[in-house]
């Protein structure tokens, strides 16, 4: 018997070293181990041996049947790798390949004018930051010293995040889409120490009237500075200059008294409209750019008022700040000749592949 089970092994390993697939796998298995299979019909002899070979003949049968479970396990393995480097092999990409490529897409209007914001400030030595889309009523309004009931909030007409969310939450925890790049400048001085020096450029969401200069959805650049001997007079340089390297040699600036809660003083800062190089007219006909006026607004800005300031735990005796907030779709507008700054939004492919 024990040279039946030797020979049973020669030819498992034989058969076996054969076999390429899971399926013949099985097939082997069963024709070994199975109810019917090879090492059963072997051990079915076994009832006329001495007790004392039935023992020796158990425990090498029962080796045996590791042996092969061992085995069919391994080379299963095998097989599953082999299978896995043919996959590899068959969907190997050729990253070098060449193409004939026609229409190469390219930068929005909107991405370009803020890179090209970005890297006038980066000049300044300014650092770029960041914050969520969806914020807390908290750091939107509250932080900036507009509270509840505060008639500035009536300008910003806001979109809140659906009743379940807020539901049980206080009117400063609950989400909205923010209104503006504004909170950006009160997470930064949470966590950052002085002097700041920073941009933020991002997207910001207001339940607006739809025209030439208004959109629910557009993309601001938000500037903060806070140190120690900060002044309106460091305000009009930076502004200068920024503008300056941004739009044309004869570009005129305006600044004009204006109120936001969270600065003071404010202004609100003008730019002689591009398109219609100040005149307000087109051909005769107004410009909607600027409404006929000439003049476009660009950004509101002023000295951090030291209500933001203390609730920052900054002690506004000993320093200052001023900050900007700056409509990018605008200046990618005034940048590009583009009459409406609505029409970055409509894909019309047409208009963006100008730029
Ligand atoms: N957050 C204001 C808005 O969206 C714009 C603004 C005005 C930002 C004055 C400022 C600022 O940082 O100082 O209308």
């Amino acid at each position: 018997m024990k040279e039946k089970l030797l020979e049973l092994k020669e030819n498992f390993s034989k058969a076996l070293e054969s076999t390429s697939n899971t399926q013949q796998l099985k097939e082997l298995e069963n024709m070994y181990l199975g109810k019917k299979g090879l090492l059963k019909e072997i051990l079915a002899g076994i009832k006329n041996l001495s007790n004392e070979d039935k023992k020796t003949i158990w425990v090498e049968s029962n080796e045996l049947k590791v042996f092969i479970l061992k085995k069919l396990e391994w080379k299963s393995k095998e097989i599953e790798a082999q299978k896995f480097e043919e996959i590899v092999a068959s969907e190997a990409l050729d990253v070098t390949a060449e193409f004939p490529s026609k229409d190469l897409g390219h930068k929005h209007p909107i991405t370009t004018a803020t890179e090209l914001l970005e890297d006038i400030f980066i000049s300044l030595g300014f650092k770029i930051e960041d914050g969520p889309e969806i914020e807390t009523d908290k750091l939107n309004f509250d932080m900036l010293n507009i509270p509840d009931n505060h008639p500035a909030r009536d300008v910003w007409d806001t979109f809140w995040i659906s009743d379940e969310i807020n539901e049980d939450k206080e009117l400063w925890e609950k989400y909205l889409l923010r209104t503006h790049t504004s909170p950006v400048q009160i997470r930064t001085m949470l966590k950052e120490e002085l002097p700041i020096k920073i941009i933020v450029p991002g997207r910001v969401f207001r339940y607006e009237q739809e025209d030439a200069r208004h959109t629910c959805n557009f993309y601001q650049l938000e500037w903060l500075v806070v140190g120690e001997g900060v002044t309106f007079g460091d305000l009009k340089w930076t502004l200068d200059t920024a503008m300056k390297s941004l739009l044309w040699e004869d570009t005129k600036t305006r600044f004009r008294p204006s109120i936001f809660p969270f600065t003071e003083p404010s202004a609100e800062v003008d730019v002689s409209c591009q398109i219609c190089k100040g005149t307000g007219k087109i051909k005769e006909k107004k410009c909607s750019m600027c409404s006929a006026t000439g003049w476009v607004e660009l950004l509101g800005c002023g000295m951090v008022h030291p209500k933001v300031l203390t609730g920052c735990g900054i002690d506004p005796e000993k320093y200052s700040g001023f900050a900007f907030g700056m409509w990018i779709d605008r200046i990618a507008a005034q940048r590009f000749g583009v009459s409406s700054s609505r029409m970055f939004y409509q894909s019309k492919l047409k208009l963006n592949e100008q730029f």
